[in-house]
């Protein structure tokens, strides 16, 4: 048998030998734990030779440089990033089972075309929420592990909503409905954003913070239980996403005041694309006036209008506090937050 030669790797370093991350009680191994020796160490730039390796491996220094775009900590990181991609898989479920569809039952006409309306409405959203991440994903140095891990923890959760939706368009007798161009010019001006900090924040904060406040809504004026828990179920999923973006954006604005101007341009930017080029659709207006006026003659869709305008004050305001809490003063979250809804009510 011939001996497999070596390389010799005086200069490489010292892997980690003993490690012994402990098993918690009832939770298995958990990536809170983790942070031990080598492969506990995040450093606050990746070294771009180091490829596709754990972070803690010695790896051999003829690696090809990969420069992963996305190399430092700053950018990434979240004080609470292992809790979590943690959350991230105790939250997972199953459009198929978990939702009680055997309980659906026929719903008036004006009622059942308004939730396929909002349904179509959604997918859309949901495919922006599961492009833009998998896009940012990619360009994420893997030293940065458990920031890779939520991403795709995310990617996984919209494909779920793109289904749980498409599911509930087709279950009760209606079917996929209208898609406003405007829309698309909206998601698509969020799909071309090229860099991570002006996409993520105008993503998982300004993006899916208003929209979880819009499933709120939805999941009020639903018109029946088994809709209503659809809406739920994805607001529970879109309430990580915006954690990870307040905590990441929180942890970036402490180590880079001087983001803010950025991010202040990236909302100003993309409010001047909407005014010019979408507008709201009228389909979706439609829709929520009647599931929020409980049917479609013109007294229950005035006062379903009502209810629609308290909801974009409501939103307002959420987005408003959320901004504050990531670290921005409050005459800057008031400008930010109407630059998003104002001219156009956006939701996304
Ligand atoms: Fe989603
Ligand atoms: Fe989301």
């Amino acid at each position: 048998m011939t001996e497999i030669k070596l390389p010799d790797t005086t200069n490489w370093g010292e892997p980690d030998w003993g490690i012994r991350v402990p098993v918690r009680d009832g939770g298995g191994i958990d990536f809170r734990d983790c942070f031990v020796g080598r492969a506990g160490q995040v450093p606050d730039e990746a070294p771009a030779h180091l490829g596709l390796a754990q972070r803690g491996s010695v790896v051999d220094p003829n690696t090809p440089p990969f420069e992963f775009p996305v190399n430092k900590k700053a950018v990434v990181w979240a004080d609470n990033i292992a809790d979590l991609v943690e959350q991230a898989k105790l939250g997972q479920w199953n459009a198929a089972t978990d939702i009680p569809w055997d309980k659906l039952h026929p719903l008036p006409a004006d009622l059942e075309q308004a939730v396929c309306q909002i349904c179509t409405f959604m997918i859309q959203n949901e495919y922006l929420a599961l492009y833009l991440p998998a896009k940012l994903l990619t360009r994420v140095d893997p030293r940065f592990t458990e920031v890779v891990l939520f991403l795709a923890s995310q990617v996984e959760d919209e494909a779920r909503h793109v289904e749980v939706f498409t599911k509930r368009a087709l279950a009760n007798g209606g079917g996929l409905q209208y898609v406003s161009a405007a829309t698309e010019w909206s998601l698509k001006s969020l799909l071309t954003q090229e860099d991570f900090t002006s996409a993520s924040f105008l993503l998982h904060i300004l993006g899916e913070g208003t929209f979880m406040e819009l499933l709120k809504f939805l999941e009020e004026v639903a018109p029946d239980p088994v809709t209503a828990q659809v809406f739920k179920m994805t607001r529970q999923d879109e309430g990580r996403h915006v954690g990870y973006g307040v905590s990441h954006i929180a942890y970036h604005l402490k180590h880079d005041p001087a983001l803010v101007l950025q991010l202040t341009q990236a909302a100003e930017a993309r409010a001047a694309f909407l005014r010019q080029a979408a507008g709201a659709s009228p389909f979706v207006q439609q829709a929520l006036a009647v599931l929020a006026g409980g049917g479609s003659a013109p007294e229950q869709i005035a006062h379903g209008r009502e209810r629609v305008k308290e909801l974009y004050k409501e939103m307002h305001a959420t987005r408003v506090k959320r901004l504050i809490q990531v670290g921005f003063q409050r005459g800057m979250a008031e400008r930010i937050s109407n630059l998003h809804g104002g001219a156009v009510p956006n939701f996304m």
